[in-house]
């Protein structure tokens, strides 16, 4: 089964990039030669992971990292999005982790010379756990800490990067995180969630200053992930639902970057969970971006609830991935359509997209046409929004390989290269291969 494009789809022309995406804790390994993060603490703490695993081994990327060179490069992509992780990099006393940096510069360094462009993510939530004992996302301080780690990495890192991000998905660092707890660090409160959301787009502000001044040749931005708010039908109690949703879930993570606020929904809070905004953060916060990275996997349906405002529904007979989630690729389309409509927007990346998949190896193989069918809808979609006028520069496929799923632990497998954890063996998915010879067609 192949991928296709239409013969005239800008996505087939040189100035599209297709590339690959991973992140540091989800695959690296080597918990021994790098600071403890928030992610090990909530490893460690029972009932947490599903299949209680941990971060300890992953992928062993730490070691294995030339082979995994060689396996990006074998699939043809003119891009690999990789995280740095900042308990690697920077020691308890704030100076840089020579050894850490090293290993991130002949990664880079090897990606380079195979002519593949290293997209950098400066924080895929491995927050170095001192940090969080001081309060973590909760503590402003916690913004300039970040400040100052990127800062430091970026001189590091000198002109290797193409492509820096500061934040990915800060809608699960926050809400997920601190709000409901079903990611590190497990904090489970209103006011937590949206003070958290806040510090981190202020520690986005500020480091894209930094990115400014220090690495104005890279291409600059933040990664958000959007879930768009469907009504379960037409009823207006049910639309006012969802768009409530869309501004709690969506929206309060991108409207501050564009509009100097935070959605309406602010009001329906209690006084006391709002965030603490100090003057001038607005300014921070909404510094102008080169690039906006967009994830997308799936869409929710929402419909009035008396107490809570609006309740997700689970929709019963509609496909789903492995990991339950609906497979709806036109709210794909209708998502790029309406942020290019709201906001004033530079450059779209889609910075992940992709599937869990309940794959069988078979024979040597995993002929994964489930993922391969969700890929095809998917890259038409965004193919429909670029022909309806929305400026799509870039695609990733989320994940090079199987990896730690976070709360899921190892259970569910995104890869589009199957990871045999036991032995560490990589073998290539028939998604992967389709993936390869799409790219290589252009
Ligand atoms: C979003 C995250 O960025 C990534 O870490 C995660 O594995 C995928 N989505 C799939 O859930």
């Amino acid at each position: 089964m192949k991928l296709t494009l239409p013969a005239n789809s800008r996505m087939l022309s040189k100035q599209f990039t297709f590339g690959v995406a991973t992140a540091s804790f989800q695959i690296e390994g080597g918990a021994d030669t790098r600071l403890p993060c928030i992610w090990d603490t909530f490893c460690a703490t029972p009932g947490k992971i599903r299949d209680a695993s941990d971060g300890r081994q992953a992928c062993e990327h730490v070691k294995l990292w030339q082979d995994d060179i060689e396996l990006i490069s074998s699939l043809g992509v003119d891009a690999y999005r990789l995280s740095i992780s900042w308990p690697r990099v920077i020691k308890q006393d704030g100076s840089l982790n020579q050894q850490g940096v090293d290993f991130y510069i002949q990664l880079l360094d090897g990606l380079i010379a195979k002519g593949i462009k290293p997209f950098v993510t400066l924080y895929h939530w491995d927050l170095p756990q001192h940090i969080e004992d001081n309060g973590g996302w909760l503590n402003r301080q916690t913004a300039y800490l970040f400040q100052d780690y990127v800062a430091k990495i970026v001189e590091a890192l000198g002109d290797r990067v193409h492509s820096y991000a500061t934040f990915n998905e800060p809608f699960c660092s926050a809400f997920l995180g601190y709000e409901v707890g079903i990611h590190a660090p497990g904090l489970a409160k209103v006011a937590y969630g949206r003070q958290a959301a806040h510090h981190i787009l202020l520690a986005h502000g500020l480091a894209m200053q930094v990115l400014q001044k220090q690495s104005p040749n890279t291409l600059n931005g933040i990664v958000l992930n959007f879930t768009p708010c469907y009504s379960i039908d037409d009823q207006s109690v049910n639309i006012t639902a969802a768009k409530k949703a869309d501004e709690y879930m969506n929206q309060w993570y991108i409207k501050p970057l564009f509009d100097a606020c935070y959605p309406d929904i602010i009001h329906d809070l209690a006084p006391s969970d709002r965030p603490v905004i100090e003057q001038g953060d607005f300014d921070i916060i909404g510094q102008k971006l080169d690039f906006l990275g967009i994830n997308f996997y799936t869409r929710a349906v929402y419909q009035a609830d008396a107490e809570t405002i609006y309740h997700q529904v689970d929709m019963l007979d509609v496909p789903k991935t492995d990991i339950g989630w609906e497979i709806y690729p036109q709210a794909f389309t209708d998502l790029l359509v309406s942020l290019n409509k709201q906001y004033p927007l530079p450059p779209m990346m889609i910075t992940e997209n992709g599937a869990a998949m309940a794959d069988k190896m078979v024979n040597g193989q995993v002929n994964d046409l489930d993922r391969i069918e969700y890929y095809q809808s998917h890259l038409n979609a965004v193919n429909n929004a670029i022909e309806q006028g929305v400026n799509v520069v870039g695609y990733f496929a989320w994940s090079l390989m199987d990896n730690f799923e976070w709360a899921e632990g190892y259970l569910k497998r995104f890869g589009i290269v199957y990871v045999d954890y036991p032995t560490q063996k990589r073998t290539i998915k028939a998604s992967g291969l389709a993936y390869r010879d799409l790219v290589t067609s252009r």
